[in-house]
């Protein structure tokens, strides 16, 4: 797999990919990708963030996010020096259930401990059970919850999940 930083004119890669996803939620009753975040949000956050795309067979196959800020406080977050956010994390829903979550997540973990995180933190929506339970298979730990009303006014119950590096 060949992992791509996105410029903001890339934008749209990620977006797509985020779309698709939130239509394959929606057909199982989660709604909290749909409509997906606005293409604006995807491209600002190119700047203010870093926006991946991983490539596979010349398909992008996957997108996910990487912060320092935007995120709540809570205290059930460790004692962390230097903390990054993982968010927008998605396979593409035609590939998914073939490793390719792990492996990304795994890479992550990798290349965010050789860049010196000590702590990466993500959250998960209360009712998406199969994301839950793929973060927890991979090792992150629950600490707390938080409300979060969406892009599109939505309020949304989270799961906090945090992996020491
Ligand atoms: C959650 C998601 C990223 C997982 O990616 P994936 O490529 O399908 O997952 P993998 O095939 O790598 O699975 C990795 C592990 O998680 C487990 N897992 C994956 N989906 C699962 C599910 N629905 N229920 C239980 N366990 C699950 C697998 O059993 C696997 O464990 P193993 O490697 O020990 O066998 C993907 O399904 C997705 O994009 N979902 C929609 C968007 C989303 O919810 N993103 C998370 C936002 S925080």
């Amino acid at each position: 797999m060949i992992i791509q930083r996105l410029e903001p004119g890339e934008a749209r890669r990620a977006h797509d990919l985020l779309a698709a996803s939130g239509q394959a939620l929606l057909r199982q009753g989660l709604d909290h990708w749909s409509p997906p975040a606005p293409l604006a949000s995807v491209t600002e956050q190119c700047t203010t963030k870093e926006v991946f795309v991983a490539v596979l067979a010349g398909r992008d196959a996957a997108t996910w996010t990487m912060g320092t800020f935007g995120w709540h406080d809570d205290p059930g977050w460790s004692v962390a020096r230097s903390p990054w956010y993982l968010s927008r994390f998605t396979v593409h829903p035609d590939l998914q259930g073939h490793g390719i979550g792990r492996a990304l997540a795994e890479r992550i973990v990798a290349a965010w401990r050789a860049r010196g995180a000590d702590v990466i933190r993500l959250d998960v929506v209360v009712a998406s059970a199969a994301a839950v339970a793929f973060w927890e298979r991979l090792g992150w730990r629950r600490c707390g919850g938080w409300n979060w009303t969406n892009w599109h006014g939505k309020h949304i119950d989270l799961i906090n999940l945090e992996r020491k590096l």
